[in-house]
């Protein structure tokens, strides 16, 4: 039996009198595709936002690899291997497709700002190993015929996949999905499914969190299901789906 390689241990997060997050604990193997569902206001970014770090007061524990990880910093957590992709991104506006992903490159590059600065042969090298890497991210998330349009002028879909392309870029061991499916079209929606297909034959570990139920039952193995910040279902999604607490849970948030 394989360790895990994400532990999360009775994570709790309030807001105030608030519990986004109540006692939450999961184990996530590597490889595992892995659907996080729930009403609206379950606690599901909130649960991204402990893993990546963003927020780092709460209680619980987060292990990764077999380390503890909780307490470190966006940038530490992202070094070792978990990237995130934003609800709403963080783009680079005036600059290209392009240009956005190759800066994700640089994150994991091992020249220092020195090297950088003296222009050095090595950096110079890294930097257009970089630009090809960006390049071929680009294509499978359908942006290499935009690759020299400005991230601002984006249409809102592309936005998200250039979000995708983005913590690709960051090599991670395990990726964080919020949502990259929200407000695109159909043919858009394709291309992030058979994305994340890819990543998962290639052994990326993928946590999704999606709104499009159909579409995380189809590509993913296994769902944690939240409802106000508690988890209330953990398994196949056969299992998941017909389960009476998580039934109420969706039909109490469509009656109001
Ligand atoms: N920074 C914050 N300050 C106060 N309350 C917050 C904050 N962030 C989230 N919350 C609250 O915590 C709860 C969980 O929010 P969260 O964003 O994690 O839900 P979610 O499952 O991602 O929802 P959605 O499906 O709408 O994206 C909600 O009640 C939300 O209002
Ligand atoms: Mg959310």
């Amino acid at each position: 039996m394989a360790m895990p390689i994400l532990e999360l241990r009775k994570l709790t997060k309030r807001f105030g009198n608030l519990m986004a997050l109540r006692e939450f604990d999961l184990d996530i193997n590597q490889g595992e595709l892995i659907g996080v569902i729930g009403p609206n206001g379950s606690g599901k970014t909130t649960l991204f936002n402990l893993i990546s770090g963003y927020y780092r007061h709460f209680e619980g524990e987060i292990i990764y690899g077999g380390k503890r990880i909780s307490g470190l910093r966006p940038d530490q957590i992202a070094r070792k291997g978990i990237a995130r992709v934003f609800q709403s991104y963080m783009l680079y506006e005036d600059t290209s497709v392009l240009e956005n992903t190759t800066r994700c490159c640089y994150l994991r590059c091992e020249t220092n700002s020195w090297q950088s600065f003296f222009n050095t042969s090595r950096y110079r090298k890294e930097e257009v190993n970089q630009r090809a890497e960006a390049e071929e991210l680009l294509q499978p998330v359908g942006l290499a015929e935009l690759r020299d349009s400005l991230a601002g002028k984006l249409p809102y879909g592309y936005c998200r996949l250039l979000g995708v392309a983005m913590a690709l870029a960051t090599n991670p061991t395990l990726l964080l999905l919020d949502e990259p499916m929200a407000g695109i079209s159909h043919d858009e929606k394709g291309l992030v499914i058979n994305l994340i297909k890819k990543l998962r034959d290639q052994g990326i570990t993928v946590m999704l969190v999606e709104h499009d139920v159909k579409a995380v039952v189809d590509i993913c193995p296994r769902l944690v299901v939240l409802d106000f910040g508690r988890k209330i279902a953990d398994g196949r999604p056969e299992e998941v789906t017909t389960d009476r607490k998580v039934i109420e849970a969706y039909l109490g948030v469509e009656q109001g």
